[in-house]
């Protein structure tokens, strides 16, 4: 559950880091691949051009965020596409960490809790979606990943 607040903190602070996108998207990056290294082999396309095309996604799900109606099927898509691009269950565990660490750097002090609260729940809403949409057995309540991830 996304209050409002946390749109609202969402969509102000994703409005700061656009102008540095392309940064951004590479901080995310290689904060991803330092993570999990073996993830860089399922990257095949010219990482600029994807960390734009991870960007443009991110804000049309901060934009959507008031209509998750339409944002789902979006979602679900997107989801199915990742699991022929060979993204497992667990996989969106480093991403999401990797990018409130891009966020955390991009933002520097205003990065408050409550921004970092704010990202952990929107993110952890789209990739409920995701998660569900594309692998069979995920079970939300009972899922847990072993892996764990300091950002
Ligand atoms: C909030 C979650 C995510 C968003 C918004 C997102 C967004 C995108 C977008 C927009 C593309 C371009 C092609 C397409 O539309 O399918 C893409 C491709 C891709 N994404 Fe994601 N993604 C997410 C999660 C992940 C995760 C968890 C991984 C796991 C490592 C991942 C790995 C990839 C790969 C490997 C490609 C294809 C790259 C290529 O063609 O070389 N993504 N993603």
């Amino acid at each position: 559950m996304i209050t409002e607040q946390q749109k609202a903190l969402v969509r102000s602070t994703f409005d700061m880091v656009e102008p540095i996108a392309d940064t951004a998207a590479e901080i995310f990056y290689n904060k991803l691949f330092e993570y999990d290294p073996a993830l860089q082999a399922l990257f095949k396309s010219n990482m600029k051009d994807q960390g734009r095309k991870l960007m443009a996604a991110l804000k049309l799900a901060v934009a959507s965020l008031d209509d998750l109606d339409a944002l789902v099927p979006v979602l679900q898509r997107m989801a199915v596409k990742h699991v022929e691009y060979g993204v497992k269950v667990d996989d969106y565990t480093p991403v999401g960490n990797a990018l409130l660490f891009a966020l955390k750097t991009g933002l520097a002090e205003a990065y408050t809790d409550e921004v970092k609260e704010a990202w952990t729940e929107t993110y952890r809403v789209v990739a409920t979606v995701m998660r569900q949409a594309a692998y069979d057995d995920y079970d939300p309540d009972t899922y847990h990943n072993t892996r764990h991830y300091n950002h």
